[in-house]
């Protein structure tokens, strides 16, 4: 059954996306502006940049405040438009790439931002490929325009070159750095004017305009800023492909816009310029219908079923668990993406994994650390429940049937240590806290057989997760740990062809267990690994295996 009325009114208002960036493109300073437009936030400089004594809305724990990163994910929504945004903020730091990872998981369209003086960095292009797997349709905004860069002719070129993807410039820069006169809007033909001694940042001038060619600009902007822009859109005319909204859907054309974020320029146009095209709430893959219609589903369609989001019965699937977000509390918090139907305070859904009832009685939005309390939300939005230990990332749940959402996997990680605590009487307290952390996703741990549990190898993709670790240890726990690194770089989980998991290796080595209990190997160099290879021939050795059992 589809829901109809109000219900279907909201679903149909969501949009929820993530901006990728390289750090220090500018993506908390975007961030902001967009909260400004959407009335979340009144004061332009209220969520600052990093440094100093400023801390942004999304950067909340207290060592992304000193450190000046952002490592965990937040949800930011707001209304423009009559929509009402979710965005999903992504850490920056490479180290964190799994939990971007996840965060994109539970998006419908994305936004690359990018400097125009570095043009596509490689995180950038990490994250595109994450968002190009997916099929998720990429918005561009290219900041900082009012610092010297390189040319918008280039910056397209170098876009379609390295991403290749193609690219329509939705507006254009005339001139940028101290050159910067404004931006020319493709599509209205308007022009609005960058006044470099502008104070306020809410008054913008725009004309209206019959072509980049009407003479109105000459009395405004020098001739030979204006003759380059002219020459450039010429070109761009003749050789850049015209928009066509499948192409952008299935992320194979990106719509481009100029701006600077700082000066809150052309952060207007490219707001407008998404709600007007971002997708709403995507259909959702599921591995199952409801229970009785599974496996007729499955074999009239193994591969294509999907959740639709206007489906009365709500669906969602957790893709991020943070703990203690509240020291206070010592709370722990699944975020939920809700793929279909309409979620209510105190409802009661199936917990897939588990095969059982929960009553999910606390929720929260947050704006960052701040939480309110959400007693209705709708597909596509992200709701935070309290969570006791029910939920893993990659669960999912439904009020009725048997709904599976999409694997989340996880990713082998190269870095490798045993931790212990000053305090040994404070050993048990450790390993909690420890679970409580790899349930989150923040690190993974490993089971020696020979050691066993207690004394678990904790593996981490970035050096900078073991020193969050550390941290968190000392700050919501208050363990004082030390870490002490084993050698190892390679973790496979072997499997047989089938994806079955493989107990026994020849070649003597040891299999681990990790917090799933699947088998996991654990080698010091990609040498051990070609010779457990060529030791096993018929067994396949996962990098990255799904969360789901
Ligand atoms: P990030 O979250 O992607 O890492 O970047 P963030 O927004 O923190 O921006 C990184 C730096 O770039 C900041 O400077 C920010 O002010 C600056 N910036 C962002 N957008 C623009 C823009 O459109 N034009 C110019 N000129 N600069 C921009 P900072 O020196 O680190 O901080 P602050 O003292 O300027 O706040």
């Amino acid at each position: 059954m589809l829901l109809t009325g109000f219900d279907r009114e909201e679903i149909l208002k969501r949009r929820t996306f993530a901006i990728i960036s390289h750090p220090d493109a500018g993506k908390t300073t975007l961030t902001e502006k967009l909260l400004y437009h959407g009335g979340v936030i009144h004061e332009a400089g209220e969520v600052k940049g990093k440094s100093g004594t400023k801390s942004a809305t999304s950067d909340w724990m207290e060592l992304e405040k000193q450190k000046g990163i952002s490592i965990t994910s937040s949800v930011m929504t707001f209304k423009y438009d009559d929509l009402c945004i979710n965005l999903l903020d992504t850490p920056g730091h490479k180290d964190f790439s799994e939990d971007t990872y996840r965060v994109l998981m539970a998006v419908d369209s994305a936004t690359m931002l990018i400097d125009v003086a570095k043009g596509v960095e490689e995180r950038t292009r990490k994250l595109y490929d994450v968002c190009r797997y997916r099929h998720i349709p990429i918005f561009t905004f290219v900041n900082k325009l009012d610092r010297e860069g390189k040319t918008p002719l280039d910056l397209i070129d170098e876009i379609e070159s390295t991403l290749g993807m193609s690219c329509h410039p939705v507006t254009w820069p005339i001139g940028i750095g101290s050159r910067f006169r404004g931006i020319y809007n493709r599509w209205t033909k308007d022009v609005t004017v960058y006044d470099q001694r502008r104070e306020d940042d809410r008054e913008v001038t725009i004309i209206s305009t019959t072509g980049i060619h009407d003479p109105q600009l000459d009395a405004l902007i020098e001739a030979e800023i204006l003759k380059q822009a002219r020459e450039e859109l010429e070109l761009v005319e003749g050789v850049l492909p015209e928009f066509k909204l499948d192409e952008f859907l299935n992320g194979k054309i990106s719509p481009v816009t100029f701006g600077s974020a700082k000066q809150n320029f052309g952060v207007d146009t490219f707001l407008g310029f998404f709600c007007q095209f971002a997708p709403g709430v995507q259909p959702r893959q599921v591995r199952g219908g409801t229970a009785a219609t599974k496996l007729k589903a499955e074999a009239a369609e193994p591969q294509r079923k999907a959740m639709d989001p206007l489906d009365a019965n709500f669906s969602g699937f957790v893709f991020k668990i943070q703990a203690n977000m509240d020291k206070r509390h010592r709370d722990r918090v699944a975020f939920l993406r809700i793929c279909s139907g309409k979620f209510e305070r105190g409802m009661k859904i199936k917990h897939m994994r588990l095969g059982r009832e929960l009553r999910l009685s606390y929720s929260n939005q947050f704006i960052a650390g701040d939480r309110s309390t959400v007693d209705v939300a709708f597909a596509g939005d992200i709701v935070g429940v309290n969570d006791t230990g029910h939920f893993q990332i990659g669960d999912s749940v439904a009020s009725s049937g048997d709904v599976y959402f999409e694997d989340i996997p996880k990713f082998a990680p190269e870095l490798f240590s045993r931790m212990s605590v000053r305090d040994a009487l404070k050993r048990a307290k450790m390993q909690e806290a420890l679970r409580h952390l790899s349930e989150e996703g923040a690190i993974q741990l490993f089971i020696d057989p020979l050691v066993g549990a207690q004394d678990p190898l904790i593996g981490v993709v970035g050096e900078l997760q073991f020193e969050v670790l550390v941290h968190r240890m000392q700050d919501e726990y208050n363990l004082d740990v030390t870490l002490m690194r084993a050698p190892f770089t390679v973790a496979r989980w072997p499997r047989t062809k089938e994806g079955k998991p493989v107990d026994q290796l020849k070649g003597g080595f040891t299999i681990y267990r990790d917090a799933i209990e699947q088998p996991v190997i654990l080698l010091n160099q990609e040498w051990d690994l070609n010779w457990a290879k060529r030791e096993n021939p018929d067994v396949e050795f996962h990098t990255s295996i799904s969360r789901a059992r």
